[in-house]
């Protein structure tokens, strides 16, 4: 029976059909699946912490009425993530849990500091940039229930992108202060944003396996290759320039070359020795513990009327 399983499984990750909740699956691919959607969930919460420091500094109404909305949606991303990895059956408590503990990862980028208003710019610019360039070919994953949160999260991610640089345009068309502001947050974000995906091919020991179940669609170095390929006009556009002496564009490859990346400064921030570590995880274990009384108040409420 077990060989006809794994038989049947394979037969539709080969005719690219959905694997779905109720499927038979491996234990490995499961537990892949668990461990990728339940961090990209953390991100998308952890994420919300940086740019919700900037909501009550936005410099215009229309400014922090959009701010307002994308952290929104980033909430709103983590709960449709979390929903998804429950299909794969562990819980909401269990994934918090692994978070709060430290036994779970989310993106590196999340633990930098947002020193200035350009800094909003450049992670929408920028970070969801990235973002949106990994998330895309997400939407094809084998397991219907990851996909379909993505295609959902792709648009609204590509507002957010368009949203950061419209700022970072308003900046660079600005005084001289402005677009210095700008090349300062571009200076300081560039890097861990060209680290958000993920470790080398040939030192990424997932990438491998989660190729071959449809999981990841294209490698950690193709993805941070198209990304780089599609910044470098729209940083040329803003008029700033990325910092890195490395970077120039290759006729024979049809691509940029860039500089070293410092895996050091990486493996660092995934040790929990980055710059913001420590505060982002404490605001949310904070966050968690303030909306006990939201979760209390809810559980009577369904128990109230029935459980419905
Ligand atoms: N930050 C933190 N951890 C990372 C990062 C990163 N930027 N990149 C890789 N890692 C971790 C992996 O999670 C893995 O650790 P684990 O085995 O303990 O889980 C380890 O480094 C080795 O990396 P890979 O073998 O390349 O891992 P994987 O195949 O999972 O690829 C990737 C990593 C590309 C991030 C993948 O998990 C993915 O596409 N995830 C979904 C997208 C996502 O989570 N985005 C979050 C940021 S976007 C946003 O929220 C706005």
């Amino acid at each position: 029976l077990a060989s006809q399983q794994q038989a049947r499984f394979e037969a539709a990750l080969a005719k690219e059909q959905k694997i779905e909740a109720q499927d038979w699956m491996p234990d490995a691919y499961r537990k892949t699946l668990v461990r990728q959607i339940s961090q990209h969930a953390h991100s998308e919460i952890i994420g919300m912490l940086p740019e919700g420091n900037w909501i009550t500094r936005a410099p215009s109404l229309k400014r922090k009425a959009i701010l307002l909305a994308k952290v929104q949606d980033e909430g709103g991303h983590g709960l449709y993530l979390y929903a998804a990895a429950e299909t794969l059956g562990t819980s909401r408590e269990q994934m918090l849990d692994a978070l709060h503990s430290g036994r779970a990862k989310y993106s590196s980028i999340f633990n930098y500091p947002t020193l200035t208003w350009a800094d909003m710019g450049a992670i929408g610019w920028l970070v969801d940039g990235a973002a949106i360039m990994n998330q895309v070919p997400l939407c094809r994953c084998s397991y219907g229930p990851y996909a379909r949160a993505m295609i959902r999260i792709c648009k609204e991610e590509s507002f957010h992108q368009r949203q950061g640089f419209d700022i970072m345009l308003s900046l660079c068309k600005g005084t001289p202060a402005q677009k210095a502001m700008a090349q300062d947050a571009l200076n300081r974000w560039w890097w861990p944003t060209v680290m958000m995906f993920g470790p080398n091919d040939d030192s990424s020991p997932n990438s491998r396996q989660s190729m071959e179940w449809g999981i990841k669609r294209i490698s950690n170095d193709a993805l941070r290759q198209k990304f780089i390929d599609a910044t470098v006009p729209q940083a040329e556009l803003l008029g700033l320039s990325i910092p890195d002496p490395a970077l120039k564009w290759n006729e024979e490859r049809s691509h940029y070359d860039f500089g070293e990346i410092d895996w050091s400064e990486f493996m660092r921030v995934l040790g929990g020795d980055g710059p913001c570590n420590k505060e982002r995880l404490s605001t949310r274990m904070k966050a968690h513990e303030d909306g006990t009384w939201v979760r209390e108040a809810a559980m009577a409420y369904a128990k109230k009327h029935g459980g419905k």
